[in-house]
């Protein structure tokens, strides 16, 4: 009789592991082979960070490798306590039972030592086999045909984006807290760090990947559905950890072709805010702060196409001529403890500034 239920268990381990279940199907490679756009999505759909809900390969991975762990360990946990209640009720002092009297002992049984010893190494075996195989297909150390690659560089408290282009001057085109991409067409990341620890976790897209100083991890993604991706930094990285907001934003094709070619374009040089750009210029904004041809500071966001996003402060606040305004005037209002200090801009240096940085379009 044990037997039959090993051979059953053995059968079950055998049909998982040889991926006739969870990851056959998974082909990295072939864009659109799962949930491909749907016309009738709304381009500014929001799909929240959500594991149960997952829009990309690596997501759909994890989620059903969790409901393979799920289901094995909710399926012990039922025998074992099953086993425990069988055990006390069935075995509960009886009402005449003499005190100290015990019940009748038994020692050994070679079935029962090897049916327990068994079956949780295969077990271990199935869960082990499958988690690896998840990881090895989500950590690639090499890109996926045709991705496109992007380096994400965490740092207190924003992240930035370099999309690997040669075809562009420099090789690549920085952008800051907005990662854009094309749906259905692999995202190759490199992750790595300014300063501390970050993790990168947009939980419809991929699962969380460390961001570490002087180490370079890789994840991926197939955005299969157009709209904007929520997330956030999932590792411990300072006062403003819960200030730096993951946006991912899933267009079709051309539209991300549109977005890229507005920042590969030079600079707006709008002569009727030269006072806000001198000041910018003049005062410490331009040690942190690029604006391409008229700062290059590496510390702080590039903002040289600034209007093109949605959000300022890594997510925290909109973009909107008032948010931006006071922003300037003092980060630390918006997002305490940022490394952005108030510069002390008078009234109408503040109007000058704001008004050169939204014409960065
Ligand atoms: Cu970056 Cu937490």
């Amino acid at each position: 009789m044990p037997f039959k239920f090993f051979s059953a268990v053995c059968l079950l381990a055998f049909t998982i592991v040889t991926g006739t279940g969870v990851y056959g199907a998974t082909d990295i490679c072939a864009p659109g082979s799962v949930g491909a756009s749907d016309a009738a999505t709304p381009m500014t759909q929001t799909i929240l960070p959500n594991i149960f809900d997952p829009h990309s390969p690596p997501a759909r991975m994890i989620q059903e490798l969790s409901w393979l762990v799920l289901g094995i360990s909710g399926g012990l946990f039922i025998v074992v306590e099953g086993m425990i209640l069988y055990g006390v009720i069935m075995y509960r002092r009886k009402k005449n039972q003499k005190n100290g009297a015990e019940p009748r002992q038994v020692y050994g049984s070679n079935p029962v030592e090897i049916a327990w010893t068994i079956i949780p190494l295969l077990i271990v075996f199935v869960l082990t086999l499958t988690t690896v195989r998840a990881i090895r297909s989500i950590e690639l150390t090499e890109a996926p045909e045709g991705a496109l690659q992007v380096v994400v560089i965490g740092h207190q408290w924003w992240w930035e984006y370099r999309y690997l282009d040669p075809n562009v001057p420099g090789g690549q085109v920085i952008v800051a807290n907005e990662l854009h991409v094309p749906i259905n067409r692999p995202v190759w990341l490199r992750l790595e760090s300014a300063d501390v620890i970050h993790s990168w976790w947009v939980p419809a897209l991929a699962g969380k990947m460390d961001l570490i100083p002087n180490h370079t991890n890789q994840t991926w993604f197939t955005a299969e559905t157009e709209g904007l991706y929520l997330g956030q930094c999932a590792e411990y990285c300072g006062n403003q950890h819960a200030g730096m907001l993951l946006r991912v934003v899933a267009s079709k094709p051309a539209d991300f072709d549109a977005w890229m070619q507005t920042q590969i374009a030079p600079t707006v040089n709008d002569p009727s805010v030269a006072m806000g750009r001198d000041i910018f210029q003049e005062y410490a904004c331009s040690t942190c702060h690029t604006i391409k041809g008229i700062s290059d500071g590496q510390f702080a966001p590039d903002l040289t196409h600034l209007m093109s996003r949605q959000t300022i402060a890594s997510g925290v606040a909109p973009l909107d001529p008032a948010t931006l305004r006071a922003w300037i005037n003092n980060p630390q209002e918006l997002k305490p403890g940022c490394n952005m200090p108030s510069l002390q801009l008078d009234s109408q240096e503040l109007d000058a500034v704001t008004a050169y940085l939204l014409t960065l379009r």
